[in-house]
């Protein structure tokens, strides 16, 4: 009786091989075995484009077809709806010989155990068309509900391709929110049908290359892009930063344009032209006719540095005088206000950079993006004031910091600290004194990728993978269940697969595999 006990509690301690690790698990001595014949058998209809989508992958990895049926006889893999629960993520694997249950009350929960299905499908081989997957019973749900990753295309255009590769990637690490960063400085990549130039001649030009041909998704693409994303329920955000990052959109419509600085040029649109508002709204419009998120985020980051020539702006001038505004802060938190009324008013939801912590917006409406670790003060101001928020400090975050101490392209922090994996994987929001007795507030975490050090799909790869994975278990897995050599042995299997997936990833455990490539140069032109 010891004997058994023991041996029923180390194989409950085996080690699960899924990334982000789930909740609870244990190992069943079994083997199901999927092939051409197994059924796939969906009770409620409107799961079926989830089984289609595990049919797809498991064609796609292992040439294998299964069939969706709506019961079946023998061996099959069964998505059925659990009973209610409040955790939209949350599903049970139930896995032996017989068959595999994917339970869950939300269509999301079905979908992150048919995810956590594929997972477990890594490292078995096909033989005869059949692929043997190791038993497991697993109970799951996510620590945040927000799993995010931003992307700046404004700095350089990677194109729907690699857009809709790392929405791959995302789910297969359950992360659930792409914020897509679309406008800025270089370029902006969002077609406007209302104002046709901000693409044709905003869209010229990436953060090396002023002259680069106009690059950007038109309406089509991004309906496209936001299909795909949903297939994999994932919510894309849309950011439209404003008033500040806006020199592209100012290059093609210099009737909004507020100035900037000798360093930043046309760096703002003008808070003191009734027309500016009216524009924007225009553009807000056409971009929540495109997203289905029901939040758009305005950006809104580092105003301050190249604002100055709003002081010498009699429009500016005439708002401070007729609102009583004080300061150039005070104008930029009108501006944010007066922009996320806007968003509201088209049943968003609005979302910022931490800047607009002093602004004074709906608490439940807002979500505050908290990005400068070195202000916690900020921080705490977006919880006191109730407003939600998504922790993105960019140490450890920050993905276009370095990972390795032996890198020299892209950036670090002022001591010269980098975000290697270890530091992303480790992050816990109870390290940060100012989050608690506010947990309910704080939504959830988010890796940034920026991309002034990242001119093409191969350097993207070799930031993103393999810290991705690590971001996911930050967000996923409880700290305490957290260990990261233990970590690091699930991870090793898994660079198989971005090998054959032909991403130039960087090898964690063999860090002279793939040279860095780009350009040190870059790094001196960022703002903060
Ligand atoms: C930011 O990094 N400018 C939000």
């Amino acid at each position: 009786m010891v004997m058994l006990i023991i041996c029923q509690y180390t194989i409950a301690q085996q080690a699960c091989p899924v990334i982000p690790l789930p909740d609870q698990y244990s190992k069943v001595e079994h083997e199901f075995v999927i092939g051409n014949h197994t059924a796939l058998v969906v009770k409620d209809a409107s799961l079926r484009p989830i089984a289609v989508y595990l049919q797809q992958e498991l064609q796609r990895r292992y040439q294998i077809h299964v069939n969706i049926l709506s019961k079946s006889r023998g061996p099959a893999i069964v998505l059925q709806r659990s009973k209610p629960g409040t955790n939209a993520d949350a599903y049970t694997l139930t896995m032996n010989k017989e068959g595999v249950l994917v339970s869950a009350r939300h269509n999301e929960g079905i979908f992150n155990g048919i995810i956590t299905l594929l997972q477990l499908t890594t490292g078995s081989t096909v033989n005869n068309a059949s692929l043997a997957v190791a038993c497991w019973n697993i109970t799951d749900a996510p620590r945040y509900h927000w799993r995010g990753l931003m992307l700046d295309e404004s700095r350089f255009f990677y194109g729907k391709e690699k857009v809709k590769s790392i929405l791959d990637w995302m789910a297969f690490y359950k992360l659930n929110r792409f914020h897509w960063h679309l406008t800025d400085a270089p370029g902006w990549r969002l077609e406007i049908k209302k104002y046709p130039l901000l693409t044709t001649v905003g869209g010229i030009g990436n953060f090396k290359n002023p002259n680069a041909p106009a690059a950007y998704y038109t309406q089509d693409d991004i309906k496209e892009i936001v299909a795909y994303a949903q297939e994999r329920f994932i919510t894309i955000i849309p950011e439209i930063d404003m008033p500040g990052h806006a020199s592209a959109a100012n290059r093609a419509y210099p009737a909004f344009n507020g100035g900037g600085t000798e360093k930043y040029p046309d760096f703002t649109f003008n808070p003191g032209r009734e027309g500016t508002y009216q524009y924007l709204t225009d553009i807000l419009k056409e971009t929540d006719a495109l997203f289905p998120s029901q939040l758009i985020h305005l950006g809104g980051d580092e105003v301050s540095s190249g604002n100055a020539a709003w002081d010498a702006d009699s429009g500016i001038a005439r708002l401070m005088q007729t609102h009583k505004l004080t300061s150039r802060k005070q104008v930029e938190d009108y501006f944010i206000q007066r922009m996320a009324d806007t968003v509201l008013k088209m049943n968003n939801k609005v979302m910022a950079w931490d800047e607009i912590a002093t602004a004074t917006l709906p608490a439940n409406k807002t979500i505050v993006c908290w990005w400068r670790m070195e202000k916690p003060e900020t921080l705490e101001m977006s919880l006191q004031k109730g407003y939600s928020v998504i922790l993105c400090p960019r140490l450890p975050f920050y993905l276009d910091f370095v990972q390795d101490s032996s890198h020299k392209i892209g950036r670090r922090w002022k001591n010269g600290e980098f975000n290697e994996l270890k530091s992303v994987y480790t992050f816990s929001s109870e390290q940060l004194p100012a989050t608690h007795g506010k947990d309910s507030l704080i939504l959830g975490i988010q890796g940034c990728l920026w991309t002034e050090t990242i001119p093409d799909g191969r350097r993207l790869d070799f930031m993103l993978y393999p810290r991705i994975s690590a971001l996911a278990e930050a967000a996923w897995t409880q700290p305490a269940k957290r260990d990261f050599d233990k970590f690091t042995a699930r991870l090793k299997p898994q660079m198989k697969l971005f090998e054959q997936a032909g991403l130039y990833y960087f090898d964690f455990f063999s860090p002279r595999k793939h040279v860095e490539t780009g350009d040190a140069s870059d790094e001196k032109h960022y703002i903060d």
